[in-house]
């Protein structure tokens, strides 16, 4: 058997599946937008592959939250949701019999000012609102999302990502809590248990409430983690630790990880896997071997823990492939997941997978020399070494009402070059507008006319760049 067979990138649909590998075990999971599920290798794929799903971005504050009718509403304390966005996450979750994780009721992050603000305002200087009206909108939010969700999707949402990264990130800061968060200085350190003790209200049978963070098996920040797990646990509001496992290839130590896994174990509460992925700033064989060997590390850990009774739930990967990673965007280029932009299985599939054929350690292997098979970018020198390509496109779908709106903004980033083209209600129709987008890592800003029309139409973007990033789409 040889090594150079781990670089033969078969279709995800035409390898074992990973969620029947480790059915014994705990769900395998990854963290999706709409836009992918257009590309059928990549509905396939995680039909194929995946048992849970989770929503990169769809299921966040940000997105879910309704400004003006908020305001029109004329409360202070109940800000208008709507699930439309996630909604086909959730349907194709349904489709296909997985389940899904909620990602995340609530987080400093991708939550907008204005819903800190008073009167819901949206200047960026408006005062925060009263720790007494910031209660009520946090017990309103978290009982209207759950709601919601379980009365339009009974049954699918097995756990839910209550507070996210509540922690401070600067080991060296005085206090163990993210001080400069909105949540924390409008109502202190006391929303994490207010969030928690609200969704225990709402939660259905079978629904584990989750404290979710990142660098959760990091020595130094290990004990603030458990003091506010154990805080919570003390009041009987919490189910689940969340690991994001966003890791590296040296860290964190694995001995480290599994201890903090014992130690939650030991307290009585779950452990699930939740943003899985592995930063690697190379496509080329060595570092890509590397990465395989990680995965294996890691997933053989987290079997053998299982396998000795820990009550490990599910990893969830984040992302499906790498051209739509988040690294990519964020200090990119990076290569850290299992398939690659043609949906193809790299040797970290592999390595996943716990193939025999994924080697000890990486030094001295007698490795393929060419990096173009195994992870389906094309390499285009950009006068500081190489940056990447992704050849398969993806589509983001709008469906706007075009009265009296001519001029479409697009702000956007992107770790390379590549092509965007804009078709209206047909993707299959000519494009109305090609355009080339150039790297740019700081941002930059599009703009064109449409074709006079009015009415309601889908106006439909077709990227080919991996991680292309879209900030709010204006129609003037
Ligand atoms: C954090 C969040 C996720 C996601 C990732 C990076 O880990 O919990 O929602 O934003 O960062 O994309």
């Amino acid at each position: 058997m040889s090594i150079h067979e781990l670089f033969s990138a078969p279709a995800a649909s035409d390898v074992a599946s990973l969620k029947e590998f480790y059915q014994d075990d705990f769900l395998i999971g990854a963290a999706i937008a709409p836009a992918w599920m257009v590309r059928p290798e990549c509905a396939d794929a995680l039909r194929r592959h995946f048992s849970s799903i989770t929503a990169e971005n769809c299921m966040k504050p940000e997105v879910l939250l309704n400004h003006r009718a908020t305001v029109e509403s004329g409360s202070q304390t109940r800000a208008v949701f709507d699930i439309a966005p996630m909604r086909p996450v959730m349907d194709f979750a349904r489709r296909n019999g997985q389940k899904v994780r909620f990602h995340v009721l609530v987080w400093h992050n991708q939550t907008p000012r204005w819903f800190f603000a008073e009167n819901w305002s949206d200047n960026p200087e408006a005062p925060l609102a009263s720790a007494e009206v910031m209660r009520e909108r946090l017990k309103n939010a978290i009982a209207d999302e759950m709601t919601t969700v379980n009365a339009e999707y009974p049954g699918l949402v097995y756990a839910w990502d209550v507070v996210n990264e509540a922690i401070e990130p600067d080991h060296n800061a005085k206090d163990m809590y993210r001080t400069k968060s909105c949540w924390y200085q409008t109502l202190g350190e006391e929303f994490v248990p207010l969030a928690f003790r609200c969704a225990r209200k709402y939660q259905a049978q079978g629904q584990k409430l989750c404290y979710n963070d990142f660098n959760v098996a990091q020595p130094n920040k290990t004990p603030w983690v458990i003091k506010l797990v154990e805080k919570l646990h003390a009041e009987g509001l919490i189910d689940t630790v969340g690991f994001q496992t966003h890791i590296g290839l040296d860290y964190p130590d694995f001995a480290d990880y599994e201890a903090a896994i014992r130690h939650f174990a030991a307290m009585g509460l779950t452990i699930q896997s939740t943003e899985m992925d592995i930063r690697v700033g190379g496509a080329d064989p060595l570092t890509q071997m590397k990465l395989a060997i990680r995965y294996r590390d890691y997933f053989a850990m987290m079997r053998r823990l299982r396998r000795e009774g820990l009550p490990i739930d599910s990893i969830t990967l984040w992302g499906l492939a790498d051209d739509t990673s988040w690294l990519m965007g964020w200090k990119g280029p990076s290569y850290p997941l299992l398939f690659d932009g043609l949906m193809r299985a790299k040797p970290a599939y592999f390595g996943a997978m716990l193939d025999a054929r994924v080697p000890e350690v990486s030094e001295e292997l007698n490795l393929p020399d060419t990096v173009e098979p195994q992870v389906g970018f094309d390499l285009l020198p950009d006068g500081k070494g190489t940056i990447s390509r992704v050849a398969m496109a993806y589509f983001v779908q709008m469906n706007v009402d075009l009265n009296g709106k001519t001029r479409v903004i697009v702000p956007y980033s992107s770790v390379c070059d590549g092509t965007l083209t804009l078709h209206l209600d047909d993707v299959h129709a000519e494009p109305f507008a090609a355009l080339s987008l150039q790297k740019a890592d700081k941002g930059a800003t599009l703009s064109f006319d449409l074709p006079a029309q009015s009415g309601r139409h889908d106006v439909i973007f077709v990227i080919s760049a991996p991680a292309f990033r879209f900030g709010t789409i204006l129609f003037q």
